[in-house]
């Protein structure tokens, strides 16, 4: 998944460090899939697709669990868990989260800014 995200990241003329961008949050949103989604238990898969636009690269994540919500968002600064939502916030231009019965879905957006 790494070197497919890094692929195609370098097709479209990302930056290293943005290629690296790219997979560290896409790494993140997968291993949340795994662990927290459907990907653990229930051996439902977890998809992965990389579509170029906004002159940028959308990676979206997707599994069939459930999103389960978690209070306070921001960890306390001692806890060693709870950190990838906040890097995936810091590290893209954007990030949505959609929920729904039917699963979870993280569309993230990485690179150049168009202006
Ligand atoms: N795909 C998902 N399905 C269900 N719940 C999720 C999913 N992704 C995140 N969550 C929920 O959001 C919380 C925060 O996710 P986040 O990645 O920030 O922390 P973490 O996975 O608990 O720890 P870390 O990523 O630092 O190892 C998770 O603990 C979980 O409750
Ligand atoms: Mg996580």
């Amino acid at each position: 998944m790494r070197q497919f995200i890094r692929r195609r990241a370098k097709d479209h003329g990302l930056e290293d460090g943005e290629a690296f961008q790219a997979q560290l949050v896409a790494t993140e949103a997968v291993t949340n899939a795994m662990r927290h989604g459907s990907g653990g238990g229930t051996r439902m898969p977890i998809s992965v697709t990389c579509v170029w636009r906004d002159n940028g690269l959308t990676i979206e994540v997707g599994d069939r669990g459930r999103f389960q919500h978690r209070d306070p968002v921001e960890p306390p600064s001692d806890a060693t868990g709870g950190r990838g939502l906040g890097l995936i916030e810091r590290l893209t231009r954007r990030f949505e989260l959609e929920t729904s019965d039917s699963g979870t879905k993280l569309r993230m957006l990485v690179g150049a800014d168009a202006a």
